[in-house]
């Protein structure tokens, strides 16, 4: 793989520039959809997962075209166009193309909405792209953001907008810091700490699971485990900028290899009480643990066949 010389930043520069400058556009035509809001709710719904689609694809084309990443899918085959409530372990920045590779596959990629940060409301065109394109805006305190989930879910609920709802239950990356406070929090609390993970938050789950699932069009919760491996090294991914920027990221045997595992869920199928959803989505994280010590595993037995097999040669 290219070490990270001025030739690999130069190569990021000129990759990115072009996607910067659409997305600088991307987000002045969505700020201009923004007050036709009310007047025409639909078509600038539709209009906004177009422009999306465009820029989410051209990012998610350079990692994986330009930039040879490999990203790997097993699991649960989805149904073409199907709405869906999304969670995800959170491990860094790429994980949202593993999540993008799989909305590619489903023909849901323009329809992917994230759980964003309320400040960036506040950033202009950035910020008012994301508000116009209906991308819930949160400030992590269920309470207060009660309101902006109501007018996100009556989009959903009233007007049927077809949607992947995506949040990382973890609500942050996981880090041995973090790791060790979720063991704390569970010890207290006499929760189960689910292996490679961080207990996750269930209320915003609850809120949105219940919400929805009265609406006939979303059918599912899709549980989607992230997993990485660099150099041998379990759960290593590349920075932002390595992903932008170095070329044959999944070349060689020490290159990234990127893993994305998909359950698929009927709505109808879970359970009907606030705390039982909790439960539901605890014993998610739990079987999530357990699936990724077992690809850790898999990988680290690879890597040691990969290493006697050369020491034969
Ligand atoms: C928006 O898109 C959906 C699905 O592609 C379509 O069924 C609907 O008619 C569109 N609405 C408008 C107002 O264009």
């Amino acid at each position: 793989m290219a070490s990270a010389g001025p030739l690999t930043h130069l190569r990021g520069l000129v990759l990115l520039l072009p996607w910067l400058l659409w997305l600088f556009q991307a987000n002045i035509l969505l700020s201009l959809l923004l007050p036709l809001k009310p007047i025409s709710p639909d078509r600038v719904y539709n209009a906004s997962s177009t422009i999306a689609y465009t820029v989410w694809l051209w990012i998610q084309t350079l990692f994986e075209r330009l930039n040879g990443a490999v990203i790997t899918v097993s699991g649960d085959a989805l149904p073409q166009r199907e709405s869906a409530v999304v969670v995800a372990n959170h491990v860094t920045w790429s994980d949202f193309y593993m999540i993008q590779k799989v909305a590619v596959r489903a023909g849901m990629l323009g329809r992917c909405r994230w759980f964003a940060k309320v400040q960036l409301r506040y950033v202009p065109f950035l910020g008012w792209g994301l508000w116009a394109m209906g991308m819930p805006m949160v400030s992590r305190r269920w309470m207060r953001d009660r309101v902006e989930l109501e007018r996100v879910f009556s989009g959903i609920v009233r007007r049927r907008w077809p949607i992947w709802l995506i949040s990382f239950s973890e609500a942050t990356r996981f880090t041995r810091t973090k790791y060790a406070e979720s063991q704390a929090f569970c010890a207290v609390n006499s929760r189960p700490q689910p292996q490679h993970l961080l207990y996750p938050r269930t209320k915003g789950f609850v809120t949105t699971v219940q919400h929805l699932r009265s609406t006939p069009h979303v059918r599912a919760v899709y549980d989607f485990t992230i997993a990485y491996q660099h150099g041998g090294e379990w759960h290593v991914a590349p920075s932002m900028w390595d992903t932008l920027s170095q070329r044959g990221l999944s070349s060689g045997a020490a290159g990234y290899r990127f893993h994305v595992h998909v359950r698929r869920f009927a709505m109808a199928e879970l359970p009907r009480g606030d705390d039982d959803l909790a439960k539901w989505l605890e014993h998610r994280w739990v079987e999530k643990g357990v699936w990724l010590e077992g690809k850790r595993r898999e990988w680290k037995g690879e890597g040691d066949l990969g290493k006697e097999s050369r020491r034969a040669d």
